[in-house]
């Protein structure tokens, strides 16, 4: 099936008349000043700004979010300036803003577009009644290297899964009229390839081939300006020797040629002026001319447009047409929000939208969130019925701000609720014996350890929260080592041996390697940072009340030496089976150089992941059976329905996301060993059957070529269904043309 993108809302040119309207009367410097974004943060906003703003000269403003500033600073725009052109207000609302939600990567274990396109409304609710009406998300970055910061606020390594949830995201925060109150422009970002930044280190170069390029990177962005995406935003990164804020062929050949969007393009943070730094641009002007030739419309933060432009045109080094059509995007966008007829927006209303339902929709966010890695002997749920006391450990147990996550500027920790608070709120606090054992995640200093230690001993069980402080990822805090920071793993150990049953909680904002948590653990929960409501989300699972039913959406490396892995690799000319690699303590001394497998793996890691794509365990359990296909061959138009039956085998309730998978076995191009091509949320009682049914579309099994042509090739095409992107169940059909 196609990607689930909704149509893009109904495009009237309404206000593209209004914006051409405004843009003829524009002299050269107020053209420019529509292009040129400035930070608004900082005291006393419009004193700072307010003459520039009067005269024209700045177009939109970032990060300041006082609905009172945010008025004058609008007042001045509209009353002072020549025009009266309002300006855009922008922000990162990434994933909540002062409700927060779980991070994207978390949202993303939901595989749940409607609880994702939920969370994304109610933080354009909250950001809007503020004076916000852009913000710089979804970002659908394909992020597949742990190490890398950003991938806290990536939807992970599949383009499907970040497609869907891209495009819900921009559903959520757009609504069906940008105009409307509690509505944000959206801005789909990293165009393109920035989680492909070498070494995990932000900002690094990324060297993608184009083949790459369109069959992994680009399909989530094409999916979000397909469900409406008003905007993007260029990557900080260098592409194959052309940064992307400077790159003619990604923004200009793809993004406006091939793609023919006509939207606002705005450069990332002084991307502009970096491509002096990068070695592309001698010096601003020629940066200013590169970025508008390649296609950015608004520069964020290097004044290179402001500064540079008129003066270009007048010498004629740039064309007046090129300003005019820049210009014309920026004023459009601003025209579809409604700001030249209302251009206070909700700044000017009271009635902030209610925290209830956002923390009630925060708490279903973080429990779909929520991953079970491992459950030993059933350990989870707890029965908090017959617990005594439970020790409630760990420097991530009590930690309102923490647990919010990365990109929160705007995030209310007083709205939060620790796991420990939600704890001792349902068992009462005579029943917890809590003790942090350590002051932060990277603390070393042990002396905490025996208090834990003695918690542990006066309970029935140890319920220990562990993981990274929020200011571990997110932009620029990037990781070489991805095990727990700290003495975390010391104090694990400490609990194994007081011979408690020991249940882990992972708060952290990537997948860290978790091989010597496993052997020291009955249970483990990866929580990501699950935001607000963390703590009863935590409850709500722990106690079994909500099976969990969370799969992961990016690989877990064994270790950080087998980054890069992600379950759509090549299959390679070797392939590595299991029968025939050894481990590199089994390898007999004096081997030669063919003695075993000689194919793609690690001497120590092998080449399977500690977990999976699209794995996660419930507490109850799924058994997949009779895959079939509709038909053996399909020829073009045609639809192949794959059915497999799931049961639930175990003795509760539970969720299943089942997926689908496919391989182009033999093609122009060598495709990726499984790609997932379908999904679906399926509930069932303990002991019930049902049929699962997926529609496999010609357009599902197509792919960007050598000629970069979509299409599906005839050919064999196997299929699987399961659980996770390991799934047994194959079958086969052939694409006749
Ligand atoms: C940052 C980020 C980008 C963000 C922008 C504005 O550097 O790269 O994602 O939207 O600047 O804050």
């Amino acid at each position: 099936m196609a990607d689930a993108a909704h149509a893009a809302a109904p495009q009237t040119d309404a206000p593209q008349r209004r914006a051409e309207a405004v843009l003829a009367r524009m002299t050269l410097e107020e053209k420019a000043g529509q292009l040129h974004t400035v930070d608004a943060s900082g005291p006393d906003p419009a004193g700072r700004l307010g003459p520039e703003i009067a005269s024209g000269r700045i177009g939109a403003v970032i990060n300041q979010v006082d609905p009172a500033t945010l008025r004058e600073l609008q007042r001045i725009a509209v009353e002072d300036s020549r025009l009266g052109v309002p300006l855009l207000v922008s922000r990162d609302v990434i994933h909540g803003f002062n409700t927060i939600f779980p991070l994207p990567i978390g949202q993303a274990c939901s595989w749940n577009p409607d609880l994702v396109r939920d969370c994304a409304r109610a933080a354009a609710g909250e950001a809007a009644a503020s004076g916000v009406r852009w913000t710089f998300a979804p970002m659908v970055d394909i992020a597949r290297d742990a190490r890398w910061g950003r991938i806290a606020e990536s939807l992970g390594e599949d383009p499907l899964l970040a497609s869907i949830l891209g495009a819900a995201m921009v559903e959520g925060f757009q609504g069906e009229d940008l105009a409307a109150p509690g509505t944000l422009a959206a801005c789909v970002k990293h165009f393109a390839g920035y989680g492909a930044s070498e070494g995990g280190r932000d900002y690094d170069a990324t060297n993608i081939p184009d083949n790459e390029l369109r069959n992994t990177y680009l399909p989530p962005f094409k999916a979000a300006l397909k469900a409406g995406a008003a905007s993007v935003m260029t990557s900080f990164g260098d592409i194959d020797g052309v940064p992307a804020t400077g790159n003619a062929y990604l923004l200009g050949d793809i993004l406006r040629g091939e793609w023919d969007f006509d939207g606002v393009v705005i450069s990332d943070w002084d991307s502009i002026g970096q491509l002096i730094t990068h070695g592309l641009s001698e010096d601003m002007a020629a940066a200013a001319r590169e970025a508008a030739e390649a296609g950015v419309d608004m520069d964020m933060m290097s004044s290179a447009f402001i500064e540079h432009l008129p003066e270009m045109i007048r010498a004629g080094a740039v064309d007046e047409a090129r300003l005019d059509a820049m210009a014309l995007r920026v004023l459009t966008l601003k025209a579809a929000l409604g700001l030249f007829d209302d251009p206070y927006g909700q700044a000017h209303q009271d009635a902030a939208p209610c925290v209830e339902a956002a923390r009630d929709l925060a708490r279903r966010a973080a429990r779909e969130s929520l991953v079970l890695l491992k459950n030993d002997a059933g350990a989870l749920p707890l029965d908090f019925g017959a617990i005594d006391r439970l020790a409630v450990v760990g420097p991530m147990a009590d930690q309102p701000y923490e647990q919010m996550g990365t990109w929160v500027f705007d995030g209310d920790e007083t709205r939060s609720i620790t796991p420990l608070e939600a704890l001792q709120d349902t068992l009462g606090e005579d029943r917890v014996a809590f003790a942090p054992a350590l002051e932060t995640t990277r603390s070393r200093d042990r002396s905490g350890f025996k208090a834990a230690v003695e918690a542990a001993g006066m309970s029935d069980a140890v319920l220990v929260c562990l993981g990274e402080e929020a200011i571990l990822s997110g932009e620029a805090h990037c990781r070489a080592d991805i095990t727990l920071p700290g003495a975390q793993l010391e104090l694990l150990e400490a609990l194994r041996e007081t011979g408690k049953p020991v249940v882990a909680v992972i708060m952290a904002g990537r997948p860290l390697t978790l091989a010597p948590v496993l052997e020291r653990v009955d249970a483990l929960i990866y929580a990501w940072h699950a935001g607000n409501m963390a703590g009863p989300a935590l409850v709500d699972v722990v106690c079994g009340a909500f099976s969990p039913a969370g799969k992961l959406p990016v690989s877990f490396p064994r270790s950080v030496g087998q980054i890069p892995i992600h379950y759509n690799r090549k299959n390679t000319g070797r392939p590595p089976e299991a029968e025939r690699i050894l481990h590199i303590d089994d390898i007999e001394v004096g081997a030669n150089q063919t003695s075993f497998g000689m194919s793609a793996f690690h001497l120590d890691d092998g080449y399977t992941p500690q977990f999976p794509f699209g794995f996660g365990l419930s507490y109850t359990r799924f058994e997949y059976a009779d895959l079939t296909l509709s038909a053996d061959e399909m020829t073009r138009g045609d639809t192949v329905t794959a059915s497999v039956t799931v049961t639930n085998a175990g003795d509760r309730e539970g969720t299943e996301i089942v997926q689908l998978y496919i391989r182009d076995p033999a093609a122009s191009l060598t495709r990726p060993v499984r790609e997932l091509k379908g999904f679906q949320r399926v509930s069932l009682k303990a002991g019930e059957r049902r049929t699962v049914r997926f529609d496999l579309t010609e357009a599902d099994l197509a792919f960007s070529g050598r000629d970069r042509r979509v299409r599906a090739e005839a050919g064999a095409f196997e299929v699987w269904a399961g659980g996770d992107s390991t799934a047994a169940l194959h079958a086969r059909f052939v694409l006749r043309d």
